[in-house]
């Protein structure tokens, strides 16, 4: 018996985590059914299984782990044995028929691997490269667009549904990040650019009976053909308003103009990506900005039902821009701690679930045997809202994320006493249990997109208008999700004198 046998006589022979028997067909998705939401329901069963066990959502295997510890040895110690993704019909459906065409739902694998190295420098740019003050940039330019849209828009007293703005100020931030090049907020067919890519955000959010029951298939039809719908009208989209015109124009011996040039060059370059690859990319990545429009609406929709998170906001912002004589752009970053703690405690109060894993061998996590195919599912919601890790985890309090500044580094950095001085607060540095992009191999590579373009939409919108709501009971968010329905409840935006 070789030593890899062995392992996996070991793995094969270990015990199997706890967790409750299942009913023929649905296994255990009857459990699962009786909460509001599954990834609460996670933790519930954890009290009774501990927490490491297993449940058969139909005749899937999946295994929920609850504690950090296991949780890093999932995804960073053991993580190129999880490297895998579920085989839900829905993925496959939303990526032109094959769920690998697509960045975060497809296995591991080596175009992956070549994948997220192309995109890393343009998707995760640095502080203090050039991507970094592109973002800036781009962000600023197209604030002054959405400020021009808003002051049309809005009727004084008036509760206005900002969601398709905001979304579309995003997709114009990421087109010119990545394309160079923007839309006008009434074209017809970028609107339904953004409405798609908010509803597809939606879907992809949603648990579904039909991914562990996929003989629902029949019933679901419709369903299914409006996803393949929307990607199909994405797609066209993109084809036809950026790739085809910029493939005519590529020149390998030009520097790189922006993430399509890259991407373009990448197939002259014969890097053995296909134009399928580099196509289904950008639509990934341009699709990032639903995420960051939902970010948005959530935290204007946590200011509207507290008030004096916008005015704490609003303190920062009038002192950085100087009453707003000026916009705020990303080197103000720093010195807005409140701002980005604020951005920090939607990313932690909404918990959007991290993407389940799949084992991709046979191995083991913390003694319990684990067979390949098995879907792990990474309970991040305790991480984010057990009182364990957080006081008072229920309320909605960015001062959680700040820490004060040391008193001695503030001294040497303003070079005089700091006793009439007003504490200077700072992120806090050691947060290891909050994971909103997660860890390991396959963690999010659009995180820097998120914080940046996120930062300037909030601080700029704040700057110019008060958020409040004509009626707080039509502010309903689903826990557990960074997504809100494409159509969702409308704000009032009144402008700061
Ligand atoms: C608030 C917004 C966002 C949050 C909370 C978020 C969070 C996550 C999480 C939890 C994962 C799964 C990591 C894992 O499986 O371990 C992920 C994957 C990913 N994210 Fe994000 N993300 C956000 C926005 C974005 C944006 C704007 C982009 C791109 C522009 C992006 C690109 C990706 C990609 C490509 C992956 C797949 C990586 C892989 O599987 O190898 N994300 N994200």
């Amino acid at each position: 018996m070789s030593f890899r046998d062995l392992c996996n006589y070991i793995v094969i022979d270990s015990d199997v985590a706890p967790g409750p028997n299942p009913w023929p067909i649905i296994g255990n998705l009857d459990i699962i059914g009786r909460f509001e939401n599954p990834f609460q329901g996670f933790g519930t069963l954890a009290e009774q299984y501990g927490d490491i066990y297993s449940l058969t959502l139909g005749h899937t295997r999946c295994l929920i782990v609850n504690n950090l510890d296991l949780i890093r040895e999932v995804l960073n110690k053991n993580g190129k044995f999880f490297g895998g993704r579920p085989n839900f019909l829905r993925y496959d459906k939303l990526f032109g028929g094959d769920r690998n065409n697509s960045l975060a739902l497809c296995n591991w694998s080596q175009l992956q691997q070549k994948r997220r190295n192309l995109a890393r420098r343009h998707c995760s740019p640095k502080e203090s490269t050039s991507y970094f003050t592109k973002m800036s940039t781009v962000g600023c330019i197209e604030i002054d667009h959405l400020m021009e849209r808003l002051k049309n828009e809005i009727v004084p007293g008036q509760p206005i549904d900002v969601k398709p703005i905001i979304n579309a100020a995003c997709a114009n931030m990421f087109y010119q990040y990545m394309c160079s090049m923007r839309f006008d907020y009434d074209d017809v067919e970028f609107k339904q650019f953004v409405r798609f890519f908010d509803e597809i955000f939606w879907e992809i959010n949603q648990g579904h009976p039909l991914d562990f029951l996929p003989w629902l298939l029949p019933f679901y039809t419709g369903h299914l053909n409006r996803i393949s719908y929307w990607s199909k009208t994405i797609r066209k989209f993109i084809l036809d308003r950026v790739v085809n015109e910029r493939e005519l124009n590529v020149d390998p011996d030009e520097p790189d103009t922006d993430f399509t040039d890259v991407l373009l060059k990448s197939l002259v370059e014969n890097k053995n990506m296909s134009r399928n690859t580099i196509i289904f990319m950008l639509e990934d990545f341009l699709g990032g900005h639903s995420a960051v429009g939902n970010l948005v609406m959530l935290a204007l929709a946590y200011i509207a039902q507290n008030p004096n998170i916008g005015t704490k906001i609003q303190y920062e912002v009038d002192i950085i821009s100087n009453n707003g004589e000026r916009s705020i752009n990303l080197s103000d970053m720093s010195e807005m701690p409140y701002t980005m703690a604020t951005i920090f405690e939607v990313l932690r109060y909404s918990s959007s679930p991290i993407v389940p894993h799949v084992a991709t061998e046979d191995t083991a996590i913390s003694g319990f045997g684990v067979t390949t195919g098995t879907i792990v599912f990474i309970n991040n919601y305790i991480l984010n809202k057990g009182p364990q890790y957080w006081s008072n985890p229920d309320q909605f309090y960015p001062d959680r994320f700040l820490e004060e500044k040391s008193t001695v580094k503030n001294m040497k950095e303003d070079n005089r006493s700091s006793e009439n001085e007003p504490t200077k607060f700072q992120l806090r540095k050691n947060l290891s249990h909050f994971l909103p992009f997660s860890i390991g191999k396959r963690t999010c590579i659009g995180q820097n997109l998120v914080r940046a373009f996120g930062f300037i939409l909030l601080a700029n919108i704040l700057m110019r208008y008060n958020i409040k709501s004509h009626d707080l009971s039509t502010i309903k968010i689903k826990p557990a999700s960074l997504a809100l329905p494409a159509d969702c409840f409308s704000l009032l935006l009144s402008p700061r004198i």
